[in-house]
């Protein structure tokens, strides 16, 4: 039975600091690969994979992204690579970290995954599925599956509607369950959430940012995911709200059993999150492979620089 306490953002939850975040879950993991030459990009991709070769035959992953290359318009009708060749795994109740620099193409992989866009060849598969060239039909019912949370939760979240209706509304679309029986459900999400259910009446502006993310953390529940997409989902918001939210979603990881990928352009936070990491940089994997040996021992220089510089990749923000 959930608490229902309101999560203030500060001291109402777990006193925690970043290093309370508890160490995620092993997962099989692959060996480690030489990074830099293209030629290398196949053995990059395959230590991305989960299941090294020798490691017992597991069931097929959760999530297969395989060969993924993702372009934008560009100018003079030339197309901009935003994502090339990327494949890797994610078991299920396993939480992936992607990171890399600003622009690496982080969010348009997970664009991608959530059928925000459309992949120029590569395939996405869930539960072996393929999702990329899935029928309406079928990714009407693959979507619930896979649900997202924003960087954003100013923006992510509707002004004008109330904070009950947003965190109901997939239920709306996508069960039959009566009007009585959604308000117990979203009054159930905003406790496991940590907050009260009270707030179903209440309006995002009524909200502090950790609040926010609580309530986007909420929605992306709602349909019970079996994976979760966390694009810098704390990236926006206080550092001492950023323990809280990262212990929640650490928490709802393991009670839940959910797969999480989790994206940052942060290695620390990346690391408290994530079993096996994925280095992206333009586009492309550098380095894939279990978190210690990531944090570690890396392979890639690129790796190494993302550590040295203070930890974080994150470029300027332009004036
Ligand atoms: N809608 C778009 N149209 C054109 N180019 C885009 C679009 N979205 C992204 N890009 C380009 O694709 C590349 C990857 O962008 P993406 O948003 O995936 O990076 P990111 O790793 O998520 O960066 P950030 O850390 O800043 O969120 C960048 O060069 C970006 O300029
Ligand atoms: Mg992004």
């Amino acid at each position: 039975m959930a608490t229902g306490t309101s999560a203030g953002e500060a001291g109402h939850d777990t006193p925690t600091g970043r290093e309370a975040v508890g160490p995620a879950p092993q997962a099989t993991v692959p060996a480690a690969v030489a990074p830099g030459r293209p030629e290398a990009a196949a053995a990059r991709n395959a230590a991305a994979r989960n299941g090294a070769a020798d490691a017992a035959p597991s069931a097929a992953p959760l999530l297969a992204v395989r060969d993924l290359t993702v372009s934008y318009p560009g100018r003079l009708g030339r197309r901009q690579v935003a994502v090339r060749g990327v494949s890797f795994e994610i078991a299920a109740g396993e939480t992936f970290g992607l990171v890399g620099e600003s622009g690496s193409g982080k969010s348009t992989i997970s664009r991608v995954l959530l059928g925000l866009r459309r992949a120029d060849s590569g395939s996405v598969l869930l539960d072996g599925e393929d999702v990329t060239h899935a029928s309406r039909r079928a990714r009407r019912r693959l979507a619930p599956q896979v649900q997202m949370v924003f960087q954003d939760p100013y923006g992510s979240l509707n002004p004008d509607r109330r904070i009950g209706d947003t965190v109901g509304a997939g239920l709306l679309f996508h069960t039959e369950l009566t009007r009585a029986q959604r308000r117990a459900r979203v009054a159930e999400l905003l406790a496991e959430v940590g907050l009260d259910p009270a707030l179903a009446a209440a309006y995002p502006e009524e909200l502090s940012g950790g609040m926010r993310q609580r309530v986007g953390i909420a929605r992306a529940l709602a349909l019970e995911p079996r994976l979760l997409v966390a694009d810098e989902p704390v990236s926006a918001l206080d550092v001492s709200v950023q323990a809280q939210v990262l212990n929640l979603l650490t928490e709802l990881q393991r009670s839940r059993g959910l797969a999480m990928l989790f994206i940052s352009h942060d290695l620390t936070v990346v690391r408290h999150m994530s079993s096996r990491i994925a280095v992206l940089r333009a586009g492309e994997i550098v380095e894939a492979g279990d978190r210690d040996q990531i944090m570690e021992r890396p392979e890639s220089d690129y790796t190494r620089a993302l550590l040295a510089a203070g930890l974080s990749a994150r470029r300027p923000a332009a004036a």
